[in-house]
Formats: C-alpha cells, sequence, structure tokens
C-alpha cells in the first residue's frame, strides 16, 4: 500500500498497478475530472498536477508534472495537489487573475495552465517573477486556440498579489511552506507492491537494496522520472511487469565535486542538477532552458536521459564534448568508461544485465576551455532535438590546443566528428581553419531524413552550429544571450 496526502487528505489507495499513472487513478478511481489528459506523452500539459515532496531539512519541494507519466506508485510520501483544491476555497489569486484577465480560454488547457501557475506561485520569491520565469512555467502548457497574452496579463497579476489561505486549506501548506504533520508520519521505508496478476514495483531506499533487486532481477525496468519510460505505457500500450524505481535512493541523487570533477547521480533531476552545472559550465542553462518543459525537468534525470540512449537526447553531446564518464553499477561490481563507449547502436548500449547508471563524472574547466551548446528544433520551448552540436575548445593564443565537437541527431548515436576535429587541432582559430573542418563535417557523418529535418539539412545546420561557434567566440554582439563560454 502506499499513502499520501491528496489535496489535504491522507490516501492509502490498494493495488496499485505499477504502470497506472497518476491522471488515470485521478479520473478512473477517484473521478476527479478537473485534471484532463490531453495527449498523454507529456506534450499538452492539460493533465499538469503539483507534487509536494518532503526534503530533508523538512521543507518541501512543490513541482508541476505531467501527471499522464507519472507513475501512481510515486507518490508515496508526497503531497498531491490537484485543480479541486480550489474547488474547495475560491479566491486563490491565480484563480482570480485568470478570471480577471480572461486567461481561461479553454475547458482542456485552463486547469493544467492553473496549476502551473500556482506552483510557480508557491515558489515565488522575494524581488518578484520575472517575466521569464512566467514563460518558464508556461513552457509545458500548450495552447492551439487563442495565444498566451491573457495567461501571461493574469499570470503577472497573480505574483504580486498576496493571499493568505485558511489554515486546512489544500493550498495552504504550498503557500506557507509549512511542513505537515500527516506527511511527516508517512514512512520512508522501501516498500514493494505485488499486484495479483504478477506485476510488481519495488522502491528501494538503499544502493545496497538496489542492487540486491538487480542480482534478483536483471531484466526488471529501471524507472527514475519515467518521462521516457511511462510513453511505453501510454504510447505503445506496454505492460511493464517489474519496475524499480531509482527516486528514492540517495546515493544516486544529487551533485558533488570530487577533486577536479563533478559527480551528478544517476537520478539527478534536471531541476537539480542545473545549479551546479552551469556555475562550472554555463553554456548548459540556455540549453537545459529548452530540455523538454518545466513540468519534464521537475521529473527528468540525467540517468534516464542516457540510458535511453536516444540519438537526439540533449545531455550526451555535450557531455561527451567534454569528456565525461560513466559510472556503472551492478550484480559483477562498478566500472567506468568514457561515456562515448556507452552508445553501441540505435539505442544499444553496453549496460549488462543487472546494470545501471549510477553517476556521470564531468571534468571542470581549465585555462582557455570553452564550451559552446546548440540546440535546434522546429518548436521553441517542449521539442526534441533536430540536431544538437556541442564544441569543446582549447584555444591558447588563438591556436586550437584541443577540441571535441560532438553532435546529436547527426547519426544513429551521439557522436563526435573526428575529422571535422582533426582538421582544427594544432590550427589558428579562423575561417580558412572552419572551411577545412566543415569540408571534413561531410566525411563524418551522413544524417538520416525524418519528420523532424532532411538529411542536407541535418549536415548544413551541423556546419552552421560550427561557423556560429567561431563567431561567437570571436564577440558576434549578443552571443552571449545565447550560448555563453566560462572564460
Ligand atoms: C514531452 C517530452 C519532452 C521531452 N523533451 C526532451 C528534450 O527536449 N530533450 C531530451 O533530451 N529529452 C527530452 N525528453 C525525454 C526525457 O524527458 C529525457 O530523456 C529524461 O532525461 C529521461 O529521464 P527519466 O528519469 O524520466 O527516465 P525514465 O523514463 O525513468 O527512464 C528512461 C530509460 O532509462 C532507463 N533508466 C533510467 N535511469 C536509469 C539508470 N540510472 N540506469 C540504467 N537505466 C536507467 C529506464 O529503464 C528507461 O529505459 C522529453 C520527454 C517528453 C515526454
Ligand atoms: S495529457 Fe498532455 S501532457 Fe499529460
Ligand atoms: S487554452 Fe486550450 S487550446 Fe488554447
Amino acid at each position: 500500500m502506499i499513502e499520501f496526502l491528496l489535496n489535504g487528505q491522507i490516501e492509502k489507495p490498494d493495488h496499485i498497478d505499477p504502470n497506472l499513472s497518476i491522471l488515470e487513478w485521478l479520473r478512473t478511481k477517484m473521478r476527479l475530472t478537473g485534471t484532463k489528459e490531453g495527449c498523454a506523452s507529456g506534450d499538452c500539459g492539460a493533465c499538469t498536477v503539483i507534487t509536494g515532496t518532503p526534503g530533508e531539512s523538512g521543507d518541501i519541494l512543490y513541482q508541476a508534472i505531467n501527471s499522464c507519466i507519472t507513475p501512481m506508485a510515486s507518490l508515496h510520501g508526497k503531497e498531491l495537489v490537484t485543480i479541486e483544491a480550489f474547488q474547495q476555497e475560491p479566491g486563490h489569486p491565480v484563480q482570480s487573475c485568470m478570471v480577471e484577465q480572461h486567461g481561461a480560454q479553454c475547458g482542456f488547457c485552463t486547469p493544467g495552465i492553473v496549476m502551473s501557475l500556482t506552483a510557480l506561485h508557491a515558489n515565488r520569491k522575494e524581488g518578484g517573477t520575472s517575466n521569464d520565469q512566467i514563460l518558464e512555467a508556461l513552457s509545458g502548457n500548450l495552447c492551439r486556440c487563442t495565444g498566451y497574452r491573457p495567461i501571461v496579463a493574469a499570470s503577472h497579476q497573480a505574483m504580486v498579489e498576496e493571499w493568505q489561505p485558511e489554515p486546512g486549506h489544500p493550498a495552504a501548506g504550498m503557500a506557507n511552506r509549512a511542513t505537515t504533520a500527516p506527511l511527516a508520519g508517512i514512512h520512508r521505508n522501501s516498500f514493494t507492491l505485488n499486484m495479483p496478476e504478477g506485476s510488481r514495483y519495488d522502491a528501494p531506499v538503499s544502493l545496497h537494496e538496489l542492487r540486491a533487486l538487480r542480482r534478483e532481477a536483471p531484466y526488471s525496468r529501471l524507472v527514475a522520472g519515467g518521462t521516457d519510460l511511462m510513453l511505453e505505457v501510454t504510447q505503445q500500450l506496454n505492460t511493464l511487469d517489474h519496475l524499480i524505481s531509482l527516486e528514492r535512493i540517495p546515493e544516486l541523487q544529487g551533485c558533488v565535486l570530487d577533486d577536479n570533477e563533478l559527480v551528478i547521480g544517476a537520478a539527478t533531476t534536471y531541476h537539480q542538477l542545473r545549479g551546479p552545472l552551469c556555475e562550472l559550465w554555463p553554456a548548459f542553462d540556455a540549453m537545459l532552458e529548452r530540455l523538454g518543459s518545466l513540468q519534464i525537468r521537475n521529473r527528468g534525470t540525467l540517468g534516464g536521459n542516457i540510458a535511453n540512449a536516444s540519438p537526439i537526447g540533449d545531455m550526451p553531446p555535450p557531455l561527451i564534448a567534454l569528456g565525461a564518464t560513466l559510472v556503472l553499477d551492478g550484480p559483477e561490481g562498478e566500472r567506468k568508461l568514457p561515456l562515448e563507449e556507452f552508445f553501441q547502436g540505435y539505442k544499444q548500449t553496453s549496460l549488462q544485465p543487472g546494470e545501471f547508471v549510477h553517476s556521470v563524472r564531468v571534468p571542470v574547466p581549465e585555462v582557455n576551455e570553452a564550451l559552446y551548446i546548440y540546440k535546434v528544433s522546429k518548436r521553441l520551448d517542449d521539442d526534441i532535438s533536430a540536431v544538437l552540436g556541442a564544441f569543446h575548445l582549447t584555444v591558447d593564443n588563438g591556436v586550437v590546443r584541443a577540441c571535441r565537437l560532438a553532435f546529436g541527431g547527426m547519426a544513429a548515436i551521439p557522436a563526435r566528428a573526428p575529422h571535422a576535429e582533426a582538421a582544427l587541432t594544432g590550427q589558428p582559430w579562423n575561417e580558412e581553419s572552419l572551411q577545412a573542418a566543415l569540408t571534413a563535417l561531410a566525411d563524418d557523418f551522413s544524417p538520416l531524413s525524418d519528420v523532424r529535418a532532411s538529411s542536407g539539412y541535418r549536415l548544413q545546420v551541423a556546419g552552421n552550429l560550427l561557423r556560429r561557434t567561431l563567431l561567437a567566440s570571436t564577440s558576434l554582439p549578443g552571443e552571449q544571450l545565447m550560448v555563453t563560454d566560462y572564460a
């Protein structure tokens, strides 16, 4: 049995299928139909709810998430706030301002939009909420009918309104950042859910337990944020028989500096890793802002992105360009390998049965090193890359001493461009060397044509991104808005 708070009330639902999403449970079991299903794939935001996750120091992290692709069992020990919370006591500034500014445009999107903005409101800090923060909060809520102007106007108005909910109101904890006693009373031990039909969900709370479970069931499926995996259930209609959750294992969470490397636990979400990673390598910031939506970044993890082995995953190319090392763990113990060696073929990795990604070790920058990352996709927000270029250069007195150029979307796996790298290394960092590198790039890749881009477009744009790097590093005005080199 799992236990959590739903709009202020303790819930202990029994017989939770590992494949059941929060959305499905809300709508079919609880008849709470205010939360809508639009796409069932994390794209539209109609299903947005807020989860509150208790932290070590008793604080609660409130985040907007996509309930359609989040496993129900992941709610254990958390608070879940849905749009129905506002039915009980109207008058929240987000609700009032959406009405006042005519932001309620259609019944499908509005509940999700209100939840995204309520999470932003709960997390607002002194000094105000910027337009960028409002747009980021709305990045996972797609409106196809009218546009965002009234919604953004409502957001601006709501973020400055002061509102103190009555004690006991479901949103009171969120507004006051108080730890609610019922949450503290829920056990934090590991648990297993067994369904009569044979499916199973394990939620270990230590690395030791995870290793034992993987030894016992090497072909079980791991679930971290579920933002890739759950699409197998909602889009391909597969049944996942045995899931092991990585969400509650402290050893797989967070970022620490160790010697000259930043060690990022595999189950660290984008929300958690953005600060520490961007402090060392600021170029990640603009890219992370465009990785999925805020809802996706609140759940999605680095380990999931790598293990999913998509040729258009956004994190592998820059990490390969930086020479990051992967730490794998499993029944045979721990081993390390360069990240680029992990990818064996389309969606094929070197993970052995029972193994899992433990962490990623990212080198810290040294003198004269710079990183440039460019993501090209059809939409700015919440879209998968057509091409992603990541360029790690050491330029000393105008000469390229070392370079690692890595791309996503150019081959069946995220890959480096060895010919282009050879054409640049040891050469002056100028137009002439760039031309040689662009010619060499055509020997490195024969990209596919697909719905995102044609082969010719991909090759052209890959070269253009390299050209842009030269322009950026030689001070193209305004370039700092798009990409930042740490130097
Ligand atoms: C709407 C939407 C937009 C998206 N946009 C982007 C985008 O712009 N860029 C991008 O790169 N991705 C994007 N994604 C994909 C996804 O969000 C990321 O790949 C995310 O990092 C996956 O992490 P997760 O924790 O959710 O993985 P999960 O879904 O939990 O797992 C993914 C796979 O990895 C395995 N796995 C997870 N953790 C481990 C581990 N530690 N060791 C071994 N195997 C493991 C799982 O078994 C599963 O096979 C998007 C997804 C959605 C739904
Ligand atoms: S239903 Fe579209 S994001 Fe969940
Ligand atoms: S608000 Fe629903 S499509 Fe525009």
